[in-house]
């Protein structure tokens, strides 16, 4: 049974031992960023539990952060499966998306605050990168917009720099599927209608973070990912629909061919994003549910919230892709979370043909022109998320100067601080374009047998392993 809204999905969580309530009132300005970093850097990731901050200091609205992300078994309890079925629950939703439903009215719509009411200073929106970031910002806003030819929807989220009571800075990359809507609607010199979610059933937030096909509604991939189509109502000032029962939903529109400084923000990839000349949303009205759930994403340094959630949804969609659009012999994909689950790409093939691992590098690469500046290739027999067996394949299975492809003239990381000074702007294009490298780290040729004792001599000192004096039993 799907999720009906974030409030269900918290009780689950909550159920599964997954949720920390914290009943001390909290600043906004500091203390949920200070909290929520130190429970990542304190708590190993198999017991982090999301966080509900139940009193923030002035406010009346409770925060939650790491409700998608905090953990890859939080993430999976979002999409209700098995970390194994995760390719295959993506790769079904893209297949049998279910288009919503359309109601006449919702929970979203219990309180609406319309024109100059509209103002976002009620929210408790948190400052991130304290002394660093200029403003607090939402960093889980799921952006809707429209194309104005087609009419396809695209969910996106994108950071949201508070910069007045009905004003928002949206920073919005190249290659992203919400700027080329207001690129499209700048042509046409139309602003472009904006409704931003926040806290929502996760289906919304798990489309919002995942990169999927352009010409596929994201709504209706969330109907897939539910099983059930998602309700949606209409937006108030705007022509747009918005889930039921999300919990805050701010309306407005991006200004056409106008940009203004936006940034720095402490970015996911653990360093400050620079400044940059970003979109200005004006808010034309905010519509919530009665007592509303203030809902964030904890990015900054990895691992974090935020390179938890892209990297399971990147990995899932790039195997579809490779496994079932390409036919490629793929046994993994694992985008590494320290390179913010886009630099650093591993993934294993059962290789049948010595052109497969290049073929797997383009396939990967055209899919997702920005991930994978370091891609490596290795054989199935070797464990991707197990580092240390990358290296090994790494230090033995490559002949550099045969095995290493340098592919000058694509698309960059997105932020990589590699790129250009910190003091050169986002929009430089020094920060769009870089170079790959490619390593094929399979074996090209018989290898000698493997250095370690005999396997039924291995099981069977596991099975008297206290016989040894050992204590603890070993897995
Ligand atoms: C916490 C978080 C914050 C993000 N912030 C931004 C951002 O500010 N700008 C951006 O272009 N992408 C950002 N992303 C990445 C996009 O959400 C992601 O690439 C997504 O696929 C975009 O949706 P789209 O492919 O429909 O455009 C962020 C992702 C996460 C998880």
């Amino acid at each position: 049974m799907p999720y009906a809204d974030l409030r269900e999905f918290l009780n689950r969580l909550e159920a599964s031992g997954k949720l920390h309530r914290i009943t001390n009132p909290v600043d906004k300005d500091w203390e949920i960023a200070a909290v929520s970093r130190t429970v990542f850097e304190s708590i190993s990731e198999t017991q982090r539990p999301a966080l509900l901050f139940e009193r923030v200091k002035g406010f009346e609205i409770p925060v939650v952060a790491g409700v998608l992300g905090a953990s890859r078994s939080i993430y999976c309890l979002a999409l209700e499966c098995e970390l194994k079925d995760v390719p295959k629950k993506w790769g079904e939703a893209e297949l049998r998306p279910i288009p919503p439903r359309r109601l006449s009215d919702g929970p979203v719509h219990e309180n609406i605050l319309l024109g100059e009411k509209a103002d976002l200073t009620f929210l408790p929106i948190p400052t991130w990168t304290v002394g660093k970031d200029p403003a607090p910002y939402i960093t889980s806003g799921y952006i809707i917009t429209a194309d104005p030819g087609s009419r396809i929807r695209n969910v996106g989220t994108y950071r949201l720099q508070l910069k007045g009571p009905r004003k928002l800075g949206l920073f919005i990359n190249y290659l992203q599927g919400g700027r080329l809507h207001v690129e499209k609607n700048n042509k046409l010199g139309q602003p472009t209608p904006v409704a931003i979610v926040v806290g929502a059933d996760p289906a919304v937030g798990l489309v919002s973070v995942s990169r999927l096909p352009q010409d596929m509604d994201e709504l209706a991939v969330a109907g897939g990912l539910r099983g059930e189509a998602l309700d949606v109502v209409r937006c108030r000032s705007i022509d747009l629909e918005v889930p039921a029962t999300a919990e805050i939903v701010i309306e407005g529109v991006i200004r056409a061919n106008e940009l203004e400084s936006e940034g720095p923000f402490g970015e996911y990839t653990g360093y400050m994003g620079p400044k940059a000349m970003s979109y200005i949303v004006d808010v034309q009205c905010i519509t919530h549910r009665s007592r509303p759930i203030f809902q964030a994403f904890l990015s900054q340094m990895p691992p974090s919230e935020s390179s938890c959630i892209r990297s399971i949804g990147r990995e899932a969609t790039l195997y579809k892709h490779l496994v079932e659009d390409l036919g490629l012999p793929v046994g993994g994909v694992h985008l590494l979370e320290t390179s913010g689950a886009a630099a650093y790409l591993v993934i294993s093939i059962k290789k049948s043909h010595p052109v497969q691992p290049r073929t797997v590098m383009c396939g990967a690469w055209s899919f997702a022109p920005q991930f994978g500046k370091i891609t490596v290739v290795v054989d199935d027999d070797i464990d991707i998320r197990d580092i240390n067996a990358v290296n090994w394949a790494l230090s033995f299975r490559v002949q550099p100067e045969k095995d290493i492809v340098l592919m000058p003239g694509m698309a960059a990381v997105s932020l990589d601080p590699s790129q250009a000074p910190a003091e050169v702007p986002q929009e430089d294009m020094s920060r769009r374009v870089s170079s790959k490298i490619g390593i094929d780290a399979t074996r090209k040729h018989a290898f000698p047998d493997v250095a370690v004792p005999p396997g039924e001599h291995l099981e069977l000192v596991r099975k008297n392993w206290k016989k040894y004096g050992f204590r603890e039993n070993i897995i």
